[in-house]
């Protein structure tokens, strides 16, 4: 059974290699080949069969080691160039980006929402942080084997919300390719460049946190040294991944990190769309259950979905009218 995606892969690489293996050229091969791909297998015979693979004593390199991007990604072919991964979705992601990379992606089981997004800039306060006008365009709901493009750059903005615990997503990219900047759009319009932080630079915080634990000023010498040469986005991304996990960090050297950021940014004025973005979290509604039908609820009242195109999905999902207690729930709809 993991030997199709790797018959897969071969078929991508092969066509890839005939068209000149442009970028741009990349998603229609992924679109394609993903479209026609054939998986008649059950989830529970994927589960499996994937147990035994996995332990097999060559797993090729992994894009992702840890759980950043799936609950786990799992990548069944990586030649250098591109890769083919498997994402199992049990978190719900409600990150809006765009992408350095180029691809496409299938759901394999599951289902999700699709939102595709224009996005504008509006002011830029330094390469890699703008404000942004965005605007949800189109609006979708991916049933299993339904096949998306993801084109790189910052003409194709998206967000996959993922509605069934777990949906199971192939997806065929491109790797390292730094050409194309990838961005983090926050629906409250702020825009900042997404990244993973380099190794020069966790190895900086790491040994900030060193020095910090053996002598505090120290470590804030040394912090203050480091930070200068860090741009906001390394920042922002170093920060939003300290608040969801302490990257190992002790608690008062994340602390002092925060209260770092705080004292340099603070009053900047991205910064206040940024923490505006935070405080707005907190009036968000938090569905009770975990159905794809409350994980589509609870999304479309706090993404402001106005009650005719809420609605319409709904029905979609369920294949029933709304019920009085659904109808109450989008009472606060724009109608
Ligand atoms: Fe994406």
């Amino acid at each position: 059974m993991i030997s199709k995606f790797h018959k897969l892969a071969s078929r991508v690489e092969d066509l890839w290699a005939t068209a000149g293996k442009e970028k741009s050229s990349f998603p229609e091969i992924c679109f394609n080949e993903l479209s026609n791909f054939e998986f008649p297998h059950s989830l529970e015979e994927l589960e499996s069969e994937l147990a035994l693979w996995i332990q097999g004593s060559s797993l090729p390199k992994q894009l992702n080691v840890y759980n950043n991007f799936g609950q786990p990604p799992v990548t069944l072919f990586n030649n250098g160039k591109f890769v083919v991964d498997l994402y199992f979705w049990m978190n719900i992601d409600t990150s809006i980006h765009s992408h350095s990379f180029a691809g496409a992606f299938k759901v394999l089981y599951g289902q999700s929402l699709h939102e595709v997004f224009e996005v504008k800039p509006k002011k830029v306060y330094a390469e890699d942080v703008m404000s942004t006008d965005i605007n949800r365009v189109t609006t979708q709901l991916l049933n299993q084997g339904a096949t998306e493009r993801i084109l790189a750059g910052n003409q194709f903005n998206h967000r996959v919300v993922h509605l069934d615990t777990p949906t199971v997503t192939l997806c065929i990219r491109t790797i390292d390719d730094k050409e194309d900047t990838q961005w983090h759009h926050f629906p409250n319009g702020l825009s900042i460049e997404k990244r993973a932080p380099e190794e020069k630079v966790l190895k900086n915080l790491f040994y900030y946190e060193y020095l910090f634990n053996r002598n505090p000023e120290k470590g804030m010498a040394f912090l203050a040294e480091i930070i200068e040469s860090w741009s906001i986005s390394e920042m922002i991304n170093l920060y939003e991944q300290m608040t969801t996990d302490s990257m190992g960090l002790s608690e008062d050297a994340c602390g002092f990190f925060f209260e770092t950021l705080n004292s340099i940014y603070g009053a900047s004025e991205w910064y206040a769309i940024y923490e505006n973005f935070y405080e707005q979290l907190e009036d968000h509604v938090h569905a009770e259950g975990d159905s794809a039908i409350d994980r589509f609820m609870e999304h479309a009242i706090n993404s402001n979905y106005s009650y005719a195109q809420a609605s319409q999905i709904l029905i979609t999902l369920q294949g029933h009218s709304l019920s009085e207690m659904q109808e109450m729930n989008f009472s606060t709809l724009e109608k």
